[in-house]
């Protein structure tokens, strides 16, 4: 089966202080990578250091973003081969905050995706939806589009490289709304047949999906008893180290 993977997605938070600091904290008290992946992505100007400090641990950084270049003439962006030359595996791409206040469109995410396996690194594309699926009829299509526009034009091969989060918007950031881990495996079972029907089942099967939108100590047990969900990307709720060891160990305890 899958491996689980939980990511910590601190968005623009932390000081570099704390950021040393948080990582110190956890980077010793992580369960085997055996049984679960854990990764924080973190604010670019952290990445270096915080690569550097976690370089003999369990614990893995990613990044929240980075640019369809790799090099050039794009003031203030990232380039993923400087990602992957610092050790960094996993980058975020098209979260609903960089498609709703950066305008990012489907096809700047799938160029994205391009750029970041061909540099070596591992896509984590995240989809959306704006409101649940039982207040518009077209929220599934708008879901698929994107992972279908996501994905245009990568190869098997490289699919072995991805990961899709499913982010419902309308449940990020609230930390009351969350999705029901019935809506939320919903999600990801959707996305799981959009991959199977563009590339075939054992892609399909093999893909891990994650969820993020709301994740806490109360829905995360629920969460990761569902069959489609294979991890979480977790916002908030991450913040906290104590806090987020806890929600590290509740998934570890799910396998
Ligand atoms: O990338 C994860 C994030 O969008 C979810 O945020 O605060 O709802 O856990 P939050």
């Amino acid at each position: 089966m899958r491996k689980p993977l939980v990511v910590g997605n601190w968005k623009m938070y932390k000081t570099i202080t704390e950021a040393v600091n948080y990582v110190d904290q956890i980077k010793g008290a992580l369960p085997t990578p055996e049984k679960v992946e854990v990764e924080i992505a973190v604010p670019t100007l952290f990445l270096q250091s915080l690569v550097e400090r976690t370089a003999t641990s369990p614990l893995k950084i990613a990044a929240e973003n980075c640019f369809y270049h790799d090099e050039g003439a794009f003031t203030g962006e990232t380039s993923p081969v400087a990602l992957r030359q610092l050790g960094v595996k996993h980058v975020i791409l098209g979260h609903s905050e960089r498609r709703r206040l950066f305008y990012e469109t489907d096809e700047v995410v799938n160029q994205k995706v391009h750029a970041a396996l061909n540099a070596g690194i591992c896509p984590i594309l995240c989809v959306d939806e704006t409101m649940k699926r039982g207040q518009s009829h077209g929220q599934v299509a708008w879901m698929v589009s994107q992972v279908i526009a996501g994905l245009k034009g990568v190869n098997e091969d490289e699919m072995a490289r991805v990961t899709i989060a499913y982010e419902p918007s309308w449940a990020i950031g609230s930390g009351k709304v969350a999705a029901t881990p019935s809506e939320a495996n919903e999600g990801c079972y959707l996305i799981r047949q959009t991959i199977a029907a563009l590339y075939n089942d054992q892609i399909a099967n093999r893909i891990r999906v994650l969820y993020g939108g709301s994740v806490n100590e109360t829905n995360l047990v629920d969460l990761m008893a569902r069959s489609d969900i294979d991890g979480v990307l977790i916002g908030r709720a991450s913040l906290d180290p104590t806090n987020f060891l806890k929600l590290v160990s509740i998934v570890s305890a799910s396998e």
